[in-house]
C-alpha cells in the first residue's frame, strides 16, 4: 500500500514531532487534539521547531512554506477519513487509547493502517478493539521526533506482513531507521532504557552520588548526550513511572519497580521539563 496522507491523534510532545516530521518529509498531514488551547500549543511548537531551522539554514524558505501548506490541524477527527495510516500520540491511558481506536476503526476507510506511539501499552489490546487486527502495529518514536532516527514498529499477534512492510517503507520515507519488536512491555528500547533510568534513581535515594555527579559520569564516561535525570525529566516522569509500572507487571523482578522517590514526584506534580520542574528546576528557562 501507499501512504501519501497521514493523520495523527495528539499534538503534545510527541505527536507534535511526528506532525512536524510527516510534513517536513512530503507527507499530507492531519492533527487532532481534544481541544483547541492544546491544538495551538502543539503548533507552536511545530512552528517555533521551524522557524529554529530556517534560523540555522536547516530548511530553505520555499522548502518551509510547502510543509506548511502540508500540515491541517483540526478538531474534527472525522477528517481522518483521507488518511492512509492514523498515528495515536495521545497520554498513556489504556482507556483512552482503547477510545480512540474505537473511533478511529469507525472512521478510516478499510484499507488504512492504525498505529500507536505507545512506549509500552500491549499493541495487541489495542488491535482487539478494531475490526482491522492485521492493519493494526505500534509506531514508536522517540523524544525529539524530529531529531532521533530510530522508529519500533511493533508487531502485535495479528498484524500483517504488508501492514508491517507498508510501515518500513513509511518509517524510511521519514528518514528514520526502523527496527521490529514483538509486542512484549516496552518492546526494545524502554525495556533497556527504564530500568538504567530506575536504578539512577535509586542510587540517588541511597546518597551513592548526587544527582548532577550521576549525570556528568554517564555523560563523560559513557558518552551518552545526557545523564539519567536530564533524561528523566527530557522523557517526562510520568512517561516514565508509566512505563516502568507496565514492564514491571509483565516482568515482576525488582529491576523494573518503579521508585519510591519516582512515584512522590509524579504525584507532587513534578514531572520535568514540560511542568517547569522535575529532577532539575526549569521554571527560569
Ligand atoms: N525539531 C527539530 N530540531 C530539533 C528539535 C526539534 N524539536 N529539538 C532539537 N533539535 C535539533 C537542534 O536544533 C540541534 O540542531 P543542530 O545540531 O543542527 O544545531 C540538534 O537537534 C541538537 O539540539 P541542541 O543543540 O539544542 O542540544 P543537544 O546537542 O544537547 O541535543 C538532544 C539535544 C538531541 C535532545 C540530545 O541531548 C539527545 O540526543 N538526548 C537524548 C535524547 C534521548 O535519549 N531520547 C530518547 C528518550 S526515550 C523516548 O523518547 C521513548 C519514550 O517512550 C520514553
Amino acid at each position: 500500500m501507499t501512504i501519501t496522507t497521514v493523520g495523527v491523534v495528539g499534538c503534545g510532545l510527541m505527536g507534535s514531532g511526528i506532525a512536524q516530521t510527516a510534513a517536513q518529509s512530503g507527507f499530507a498531514t492531519i492533527v487532532t487534539e481534544v481541544n483547541q488551547p492544546m491544538l495551538d500549543r502543539g503548533l507552536a511548537r511545530i512552528n517555533d521547531a521551524w522557524d529554529a531551522m530556517r534560523a540555522k539554514g536547516k530548511i530553505s524558505e520555499e522548502d518551509l512554506s510547502a510543509a506548511r501548506g502540508r500540515l491541517r490541524a483540526t478538531l474534527d477527527v472525522t477528517e481522518f477519513r483521507e488518511c492512509d495510516i492514523a498515528i495515536e500520540a495521545v497520554i498513556e491511558q489504556k482507556a483512552e487509547k482503547i477510545e480512540i481506536f474505537q473511533r478511529l476503526d469507525g472512521i478510516l476507510t478499510p484499507g488504512a493502517l492504525l498505529v500507536s506511539n505507545t512506549s509500552s501499552l500491549p499493541i495487541t489490546d489495542l488491535a482487539s478493539v478494531t475490526r482491522r487486527p492485521e492493519q493494526v502495529a505500534g509506531l514508536h518514536f522517540f523524544n525529539p521526533v524530529p531529531v532521533m532516527k530510530l522508529v519500533e514498529i511493533v508487531r502485535a499477534l495479528e498484524t500483517s506482513d504488508e501492514t508491517i512492510a507498508a510501515l518500513q517503507n513509511f518509517a524510511t520515507a521519514l528518514g528514520k531507521t526502523s527496527i521490529i519488536a514483538r509486542d512484549t512491555a516496552g518492546f526494545v528500547v524502554n525495556f533497556l532504557l527504564i530500568p538504567y533510568l530506575v536504578a539512577a534513581i535509586r542510587m540517588y535515594e541511597q546518597g551513592v552520588a548526587t544527582m548532577e555527579d550521576i549525570d556528568t559520569a554517564m555523560r563523560l564516561g559513557t558518552s551518552y548526550p545526557m545523564g539519567p535525570f536530564a533524561l528523566l525529566d527530557y522523557v517526562g516522569l510520568d512517561t516514565t513511572l508509566y512505563a516502568a509500572e507496565v514492564i514491571y507487571a509483565e516482568n515482576p523482578d525488582p529491576a523494573y519497580a518503579p521508585p519510591a522517590l519516582l512515584r512522590r514526584m509524579v504525584a507532587a506534580g513534578r514531572l520535568g521539563r514540560k511542568s517547569g520542574k522535575g529532577f532539575y528546576d526549569y521554571s527560569h528557562q
